[in-house]
């Protein structure tokens, strides 16, 4: 498992950060727009250097059945804002109480909890805002994408993750369980995101298929590593407090089944994903190379 050693991840990630930032930007309201406190928030949040992987899995995907970025940068952007609505209110001291988020103070700490659980609220309405912009395809009309957002952020997916999460604290799940858990807090908007790709070039449905196959099992690896990150990193490196897991008793990958399980568990994720884009043929280099960076990433 290797991908195209043509392809320049790097180069890619640059240029795309900085598409989307500009984009982002665009789409929010300016930092004096009254009220200020609130869109000084959001933009705190948004624009504190998160790697941006929802929205390059978006791009890439679009790339990958032929579409253009332009057309897939809306549903790019308005992903990253869910992503970043979750993590603010995930810090929250109701939540995971965390006080470093990006590299920097979380909204709560800077804003107060009041404006961060509003700055969490106006990123995840403004999302819908954002996707509302997108074209809209034949196959995919508006309220296909609207609905792929909502289902992926709501009560049956994000959310319901997020809330085992919280309730499976201190306790000894199952592998099974703990597998419920990812699939909802993690996978499910990566998932959508790369989906959204594909739907905004107008994907076939086969396309869609291979991409959802991509996109799930991308997300759970993704959230394994961020278990296992969570142990072997330090906090400089990864921009938030490391050890938290640990400390709270998370259920997590290497609690259940120790670090070296998780280990292969992510590889073996990400070789499942590997294989679901070979219908794609060489037009999903980057998806190709994402999962790979994904996999061996070290913040
Ligand atoms: C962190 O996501 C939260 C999880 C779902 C594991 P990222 O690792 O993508 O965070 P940023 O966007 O780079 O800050
Ligand atoms: C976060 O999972 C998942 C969501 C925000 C939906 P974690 O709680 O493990 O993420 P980090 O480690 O705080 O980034
Ligand atoms: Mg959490
Ligand atoms: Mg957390
Ligand atoms: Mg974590």
């Amino acid at each position: 498992m290797s991908a195209n050693t043509q392809f320049d991840l790097q180069q890619f990630l640059a240029t795309r950060t900085q598409t989307v930032n500009r984009a982002l930007d665009k789409f929010l309201p300016g930092d004096k727009t009254r009220p200020a406190t609130i869109h000084k928030a959001m933009r705190y949040s948004l624009f504190a250097g998160g790697k941006r992987m929802r929205p390059a899995l978006c791009l890439a995907a679009a790339a990958a059945c032929g579409g253009r970025e332009a057309d897939a940068m809306p549903l790019a952007c308005a992903v990253e804002c869910i992503h970043t609505y979750s993590l603010i209110h995930d810090d929250l001291p109701a939540m995971d109480n965390d006080d470093f988020r990006r590299g920097k103070p979380t909204n709560h700490k800077v804003f107060g909890e009041g404006i961060a659980v509003l700055a969490g609220d106006a990123l995840l309405t403004q999302a819908f805002e954002i996707a509302a912009q997108a074209k809209g395809w034949p196959r995919y009309p508006h309220r296909d994408l609207i609905l792929e957002i909502a289902k992926a952020a709501g009560s049956l997916q994000l959310v319901a993750g997020q809330v085992a999460d919280l309730e499976g604290e201190g306790k000894k799940l199952s592998v099974a369980e703990l597998r419920y858990i990812h699939e909802r807090k993690t996978s499910a908007l990566l998932c959508c995101s790369v989906r959204l790709g594909g739907m905004s070039a107008n994907c076939t449905v086969a396309q869609l298929k291979a991409l959802t196959d991509f996109g799930y099992h991308v997300g759970l690896a993704f959230q394994v590593i961020d278990d296992i990150l969570d142990v072997t990193q330090t906090s400089e490196q990864l921009g938030k407090t490391a050890g938290k897991d640990v400390a709270v008793q998370k259920a997590t990958y290497p609690a259940i089944v120790g670090l070296e399980k998780s280990r292969k568990i992510a590889a073996q994720l990400t070789a499942k994903a590997f294989a679901a884009l070979k219908t794609f043929k060489d037009r999903a280099v980057a998806l190709e190379a994402l999962a790979e960076y994904l996999l061996k990433r070290d913040k």
